[in-house]
């Protein structure tokens, strides 16, 4: 089964963090979002989607881009997880709603997405990436805690089932 980690970043925090996400799943490729091609999606069996928020509560600008090439695709036959980086801090209403954004478009072609995390031990208001006590993917906070990515990413894709 073929894996591909797919991200979008403005400033290089979301990068960051799928290259280490990358490295402990070295057969995985890793690419950025902006230059990629439908026939290069469709060769995955599962695809892990990093996006950043923007604006208030926004898509990071590549992904706003590639979501419609993404949505264009017949991608019911994959498996989909999401990590989304946020700053609970100064944007507590909308943390990670970049990440929420895009599961709930995955949601409406029914998509199956995977890798859903407790929202225990975060300091945010609200966000769209929330459903009941859990996080649609692996949120982190590389403003105001990014001593605790490497844990979270560790028992993240520990868990996932691909
Ligand atoms: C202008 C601006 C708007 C932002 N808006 C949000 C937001 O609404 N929600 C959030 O959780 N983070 C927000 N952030 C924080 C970024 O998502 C965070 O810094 C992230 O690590 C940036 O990742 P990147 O460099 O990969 O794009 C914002 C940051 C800036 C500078």
């Amino acid at each position: 089964m073929s894996t591909a980690i797919f991200y979008g970043s403005s400033l290089g925090n979301t990068q960051f963090v799928a290259d280490k996400i990358h490295a402990r799943m070295p057969e995985a490729d890793c690419l950025p979002v902006n230059d990629l091609t439908g026939d290069q999606i469709l060769k995955y069996d599962n695809i892990i989607l990093g996006t950043s928020t923007w604006g208030v509560g926004n898509l990071q600008d590549d992904f706003e881009l590639f979501v419609d090439l993404l949505l264009s695709l017949d991608l019911s036959a994959k498996k989909f997880a999401l990590f989304g980086l946020g700053d609970q801090q100064t944007y507590p209403d909308t943390y990670c709603n970049g990440m929420g954004k895009l599961y709930h478009l995955l949601k409406e072609k029914d998509w199956k997405v995977l890798g859903f995390t407790s929202v225990e031990g975060y300091d945010f208001s609200e966000s769209e990436a929330q459903v009941g006590d859990e996080f649609v993917g692996l949120a982190l906070d590389e403003d105001n805690e990014p001593d605790l990515t490497d844990v979270r990413i560790a028992q993240w894709v520990k868990s996932l089932p691909f």
